[in-house]
């Protein structure tokens, strides 16, 4: 081979490295989609609330709370102005590039073939095994619901994993393959149970903040940052895990009606909501409770109320409502990733049978495949590694997805958006800028899987993805 030869062969698998898919095949991709478009406004900010309010409130807030103290509310503005800065660009893209698979599409049609890639990689930590950590702090409400009522509890030995005292967390597992046989049943089962079980979900957070703020006590808010700046940043790397989801209603895309008007919509409103609810019940907790107690449970907000109130009732209600509430998340974000999945499928990057989908119209080996893989990681890992896997791989996520708003305002300024991001380059910048400063936060352990996990990841494309995409040969 000849040297001019070679410097074309390396010209061309650097070109076919950036190769972008044209936003306007995006669109008419979802337009002939298989999946049916069912889903108006108000299911898709069901969809993304839902997604949301999980584990991160209820559990993940008392393990950070004592590190960061009172100013933990703090910790939650700053990981949610993060989560607002890209909500902003994730609002814009969705709105110029409404199909299936959130962050990875649009990379798609702005950073090219292996950026999107790794971001569709990154969201299978993002969707996948963040279903896997709701899961886990599911179980801890399931406990503290059956001793409010029948006095037992599940032992520690199939309720935990190895390293927490566990052989296997049982409950963890079977809260994930339960969601998975509801939504092999239909979408529009799924999106139906999907808000009601939201609906009851924000009831019992307000049902908390209501019992709890009447024992606020000034005293529990002081110190309020024991441990400085520091401590509210960790605090606000660890609680940054109870906004994830927001952006699920963009997994739907194709099953929206109008995609275009209430994509950007339902996400920002999505993002308001809980972000409210959010800082007022870690206000209404550590009033009334402080952060110590807080950090001493499982159940923590169960917890907190038992201790405000002297009576059982009210934490057996507020277990119940985290039960039906927390498997709803494990049930929207499986969603998610197994629309990512499909959407990676079509373009040939994953096998096709992913993006199979059956009479009902549900990607159905996709949905078994996905439920079992996370339904393991479950039962075997502990909640922090789960959290914090999930937060870097959405970091990253949604650092790309900032890069991607700068980029396609510059390469398809004309391009239909049905919302622009304000304040530009400010607010995409920010939230570049926020997103690297979480994952700064985060245990170096974290920092070392999610650099294996990309490893293997970047195997996988140049295996398989590169050779079988559908953009060779265009
Ligand atoms: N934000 C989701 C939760 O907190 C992942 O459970």
């Amino acid at each position: 081979m000849g040297s001019a030869e070679i410097a074309f062969r390396l010209v061309s698998f650097a070109r076919s490295l950036l190769r972008v898919k044209p936003a306007e095949q995006l669109t008419d991709d979802g337009a002939h989609t298989q999946l049916r478009r069912t889903l108006g406004l108000v299911p898709l900010v069901a969809l993304s609330v839902g997604a949301t309010l999980g584990t991160g409130i209820f559990v993940v807030l008392a393990e950070a709370a004592p590190a960061a103290g009172p100013a933990v509310i703090v910790s939650f503005v700053l990981a949610g102005l993060a989560a607002l800065c890209s909500a902003l660009s994730y609002a814009e893209l969705a709105g110029s590039v409404p199909v299936s698979g959130s962050a990875y599409s649009y990379a798609y049609a702005t950073l090219g073939e292996l950026v999107a890639w790794i971001c569709g990689w990154c969201l299978l930590l993002e969707y996948g095994v963040s279903v896997a950590a709701v899961a886990v702090g599911w179980g801890g409400y399931l406990n503290e619901f059956l001793r409010g009522t029948v006095g037992v509890t599940i032992p520690d030995a199939l309720a935990a994993p190895p390293g927490e005292g566990g052989v296997v967390n049982i409950p963890a597992a079977l809260v994930v393959l339960l969601a998975m046989s509801v939504l092999l049943m239909n979408v529009k089962e799924s999106g139906r149970v999907t808000t009601v079980t939201t609906v009851l979900k924000l009831a019992v957070l307000v049902f908390f903040v209501a019992v709890a703020i009447t024992a606020f006590n000034s005293e529990n808010m002081t110190p309020f940052a024991p441990a400085g700046i520091a401590g509210i940043s960790a605090g606000a790397s660890a609680v940054f895990f109870s906004f994830i989801g927001f952006d699920a209603a963009s997994t739907a895309g194709e099953e929206a009606r109008n995609p275009k008007r209430d994509l950007p919509r339902a996400i920002m409103l999505s993002l308001a909501i809980v972000t409210l609810v959010y800082v007022l019940v870690a206000f209404a907790a550590v009033g009334a409770v402080g952060t110590e107690v807080l950090g001493g449970s499982d159940a923590s907000l169960a917890t907190a109320l038992q201790v405000v109130t002297g009576q059982g009732w009210p934490s057996v209600v507020l277990a119940l409502g985290a039960v039906i509430a927390i498997a709803s998340v494990v049930l929207t974000v499986l969603y998610g990733q197994t629309r990512i999945l499909v959407s990676m499928s079509r373009d040939g990057l994953m096998p096709p049978v992913l993006a199979k989908v059956n009479r009902r119209a549900v990607p159905a080996r996709n949905t078994l495949l996905v439920g079992i893989a996370v339904a393991v990681l479950a039962a075997v890992v502990p909640l922090n590694q789960l959290a914090e896997a999930t937060s870097i791989g959405t970091l990253v996520a949604f650092g790309l997805v900032n890069i991607g708003v700068l980029i396609l305002r510059r390469t398809k300024p004309d391009l239909d958006r049905s919302f622009r991001t304000p304040l530009m380059p400010f607010t995409p910048v920010l939230g570049l800028l926020l997103c690297a400063y979480l994952i700064l936060g985060l245990d170096w352990v974290t920092w070392v899987t999610f650099g294996i996990w990309t490893v293997v990841g970047l195997g996988v494309y140049f295996g398989y993805g590169r050779r079988k995409s559908r953009l060779n040969g265009t």
